[in-house]
């Protein structure tokens, strides 16, 4: 299993230039993260597994596929929110469970403040949505939480990744896979990613101060 996959489709990279840019107003950073959503999604989905079936078109019958597990979408509030429409585009009868946390200014560690996950982890795939992966303590606690859930087969799907981040999650989980748009070069003296792109969930909600 490849832990860490780099999507490195066109679309997906043209997106990501955007983001990054400085300029960039906040509905068109909205924007363009959904759109790369629904090519992370595209590559992500490809771990849900089908099964085959048998039907008829309208001259005679075939046999064709089709999804044999639930899926589970759960954006990290508050960026993840602007991820989940290219996932729900793609499987419109995915569950959706929310998972509420902020990074401490001081600490860098994340704070919990909501939680709410559907039944039925076990028999699902879970993706976990959040378009930053810096030191990796709010994706750590998430799996934490999916699996204590029930979840077995989880998947991360962020759009900029820094090596910290992606180190600390495959050590205290090494059976996750991991999506990403892009592999940073690292992290600053406050935990952002650089080059990276700001902070995404005030760029894409316009709360930059
Ligand atoms: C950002 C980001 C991740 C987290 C990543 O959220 O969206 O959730 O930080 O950092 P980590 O890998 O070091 O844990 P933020 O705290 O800015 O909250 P927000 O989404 O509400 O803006």
């Amino acid at each position: 299993m490849n832990t860490l996959t780099l999507v490195e489709h066109p679309v997906l990279q043209h997106a990501l230039a955007t983001l990054r840019r400085r300029e960039t107003p906040y509905h068109r950073f909205r924007e363009e993260l959904e759109r790369a959503s629904l090519i992370l999604a595209c590559e992500a989905l490809r771990a849900i597994r089908t099964a085959r079936i048998t039907l008829n078109t309208p001259l005679e019958a075939t046999e064709g596929a089709e999804l044999d597990d639930a899926v589970v979408v759960v954006p990290i509030l508050r960026a993840g929110l602007a991820m989940m429409s290219g996932f729900l585009q793609l499987v419109p009868e995915a569950m959706v469970g929310h998972l509420g946390m902020y990074r401490d200014e001081r600490t860098h560690e994340p704070i919990d403040y909501y939680v709410n996950l559907p039944d039925g982890l076990a028999n699902a795939h879970t993706l976990l949505v959040d378009p930053m992966l810096a030191t990796g303590g709010s994706a750590v606690r998430a799996v934490d939480m999916v699996r204590r859930a029930g979840a077995e087969r989880v998947s991360f799907v962020s759009l900029l990744a820094a090596p910290e981040g992606v180190h600390r999650l495959i050590t205290a989980h090494p059976n996750i896979r991991i999506y990403a748009a892009a592999l940073d070069r690292g992290l600053d003296a406050n935990a952002f990613i650089r080059p990276g792109l700001g902070d995404a969930g005030d760029r894409a909600f316009g709360t930059e101060r």
